[in-house]
């Protein structure tokens, strides 16, 4: 039985007297629901936002970390920086990240193993261009994207691991992927799981749809069969906003 996981990703926005605000404002307005909600937020905000979403079952999550222990890697944070805050969730190979910060699926990998030894659970992000999409390699590229991220990760691990099936072009237009487009992508990626692993582990494993998420289509995206979630940008910005697409 999977849990749906509706997280929002913040992005670079908010200071930490912002995220205060909306902290306290989607306390007051979160009642119990059937999905586990979570918000990836920059690390100023981690340690307040953990404070306090702390008994409520609001998830909290970062946006990235580094894959070493520690050393010299100047402005990095590492596994253990972010556990000791006592996050929930850390997105690992966003397409912003990938495009603007030199993420490959070698340090995806390398990032979703180093979380692994812990309790944080990663978000891990794939998804085609535009340019992908028109000419037809987007099935195979989603799928060395898998193949690459989740390389030698045993299938215990995988069943901790949220994949976000993220189409670059739909992230930050207004342009969602249609539900079937969604659905279609998300049930491709189970089935490579259901490959690579199997159908067992396969069936854990939460995956998501992000790009555009928004109150006005939460309901006919989540309603799909193989999408367990959303990851949502700008949509997550305002508490009564991702209220309302956590009450699909
Ligand atoms: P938008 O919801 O703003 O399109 O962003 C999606 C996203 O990138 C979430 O990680």
């Amino acid at each position: 039985m999977r849990i749906p996981l509706i997280a929002g990703n913040w992005k670079m926005f908010k200071t930490k007297a912002e995220a205060v605000a909306f902290a306290e404002e989607f306390k007051s307005l979160y009642g119990g629901t059937d999905v586990q909600a979570a918000i990836c937020a920059p690390y100023t905000n981690l340690e307040a936002l953990v404070e306090i979403f702390r008994g409520t079952g609001i998830g909290v999550g970062a946006q990235n970390v580094h894959f070493e222990d520690e050393g010299a890697f100047t402005g990095e944070i590492s596994v253990k920086m972010l556990e000791e805050i006592g996050v929930d969730f850390c997105i690992v190979g966003h397409s912003e990240r990938r495009q603007y910060f030199a993420e490959t699926d070698e340090t995806v990998n390398l990032k979703i193993r180093k979380l692994l030894t812990g309790p944080i659970r990663p978000i891990m992000c794939v998804g085609e261009s535009l340019e992908q999409r028109d000419s037809g390699v987007l099935f195979d590229f989603v799928k060395s994207q898998l193949e690459g991220g989740l390389s030698g990760i045993a299938p215990e691990d995988m069943k901790k691991i949220v994949v976000a099936y993220e189409p670059i072009w739909a992230i930050g237009t207004g342009r969602n992927a249609s539900p079937e487009q969604a659905e279609e992508m998300c049930a491709f990626i189970r089935q490579t799981l259901i490959d690579m692993y199997d159908e067992e582990t396969a069936d854990e494993v939460i995956i998501q749809y992000g790009g555009s998420v928004k109150p006005a289509n939460a309901t006919e995206i989540m309603n799909q069969d193989e999408i367990d979630g959303a990851l949502v940008g700008g949509a997550s910005l305002k508490a009564p906003d991702f209220m309302q697409i956590i009450d699909f």
